[in-house]
């Protein structure tokens, strides 16, 4: 268990997630300190965590997790990792898998004897069901299947989880594993398709459908990963996974159909364009362990969606300002021959 007083290091908290994380876990643990070790890729985003400047619980370290000198540092006088540092997106994955080798596995194996070296109590690492595959309705995904990735950035994060386990075979290092569905929420860098789409409908643009759109996906709330993060740090058994979802499967075409109501925009947006190559057509995962922890979903699809919907829109600096000439490039490259 994460001792009340003590020092987490997060690793890419200025992303999505993990500013989410790091705020609510200073605000749930008063006398805990977080370091914020994250490279500032172009997912990585200062604003995220603006107002934690003045905190003095709060340091940032600008560095890169397979930098074996720069993770010995930054873990120093911590007792628990919250590894979320990661080349997060397939698309790009798809155009050059060699950054998400680098970063999710040699960064993984890093932070890993890092942490053994240091003695620490509790090592998260925060994977993803993509591990899982492709998973056919009716079935549901479970702690004990087979890990069958199909994506290049699936195969990083399941090499990512193989190396943990390792560590736990070979040193009882006390590694959990989080396998977390489709977050949603604000902060979610406009690449993944929420924020990218409401970006583009705002701005007149075609909304970018892979294939029929038929294709689903298991979305929880940014808040409620979060939540379930904390608890499998407090009550999570060392060595095991534990799946998180709000069982919550939608299809694509179905959220982006919603995503233009909120908005008022017209479906005209929208425009079917070449499928993803690989592309799993369905994840859904069992809640039933982290449930039995204690967990389950505060946010309801209903409400939060809209909210998420609306926070970009209510947003347009930092929208203008992650989408800057770099992000141009890359949607180029991603969309420019898909028709
Ligand atoms: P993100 O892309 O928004 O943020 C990644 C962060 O990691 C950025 O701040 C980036 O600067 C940092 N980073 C990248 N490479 C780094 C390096 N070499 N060294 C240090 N920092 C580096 O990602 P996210 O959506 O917040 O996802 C966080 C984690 O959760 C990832 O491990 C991802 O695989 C996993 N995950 C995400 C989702 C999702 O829907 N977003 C779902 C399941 C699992
Ligand atoms: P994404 O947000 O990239 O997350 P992931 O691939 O990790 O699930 O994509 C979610 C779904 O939306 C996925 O089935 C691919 C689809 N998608 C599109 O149809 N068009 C797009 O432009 C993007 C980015 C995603």
């Amino acid at each position: 268990m994460t001792t009340l007083a003590g020092r987490t290091l997060v690793t890419g908290g200025c992303g999505f997630i993990g500013s989410h994380f790091i705020r609510g876990h200073l605000q749930a643990h008063p006398r805990r300190e977080v370091v914020n070790l994250d490279l500032l890729t172009y997912a990585g985003n200062p604003d995220n965590l603006a107002d934690m400047a003045g905190d003095p619980r709060y340091r940032f370290v600008h560095g890169d997790v397979s930098d074996a000198e720069a993770v010995g540092r930054a873990m120093a006088g911590c007792d628990t990792v919250v590894h979320f540092a990661a080349e997060s997106h397939v698309d790009r994955s798809l155009l050059d898998a060699r950054p998400f080798v680098r970063t999710n596995v040699e960064g993984t194996a890093v932070l890993l004897a890092a942490a053994r070296e240091a003695g620490v109590q509790r090592f998260l690492h925060m994977s993803t069901d993509e591990v899982y595959g492709d998973i056919p309705a009716p079935r549901t995904s479970v702690e004990e299947d087979p890990l069958q990735p199909r994506s290049p950035y699936a195969a990083a994060k399941a090499g990512a989880e193989l190396l943990c386990r390792a560590y736990v075979q070979s040193y009882g290092l006390p590694v959990l594993v989080v396998r977390c569905s489709n977050v949603y929420g604000a902060n979610q860098f406009p690449e993944k398709l929420i924020p990218l789409f409401v970006t583009n409908a705002l701005a007149g643009r075609p909304l970018p459908v892979y294939g029929d759109g038929l294709q689903q996906r298991d979305w929880t709330a940014v808040e409620d990963a979060c939540a379930a993060i904390e608890l499998v740090l407090e009550r999570g058994e060392p060595g095991a996974a534990y799946n998180v979802t709000a069982e919550n499967v939608r299809l694509n075409i179905e959220v982006v159909r919603r995503l233009l109501a909120v908005l008022g925009r017209p479906e005209s947006l929208i425009a079917h364009v070449a499928d993803r190559p690989g592309h799993d057509l369905r994840y859904a995962m069992s809640a039933a362990r982290i449930r039995a922890l204690g967990w389950q979903p505060a946010q309801v699809w209903e409400e939060a969606f809209p909210r998420t919907v609306r926070w970009y829109a209510e947003n347009p600096d930092w929208c203008r300002r992650a989408r800057d000439r770099a992000f141009d490039d890359y949607y180029t490259a991603q969309y420019g021959a898909r028709g």
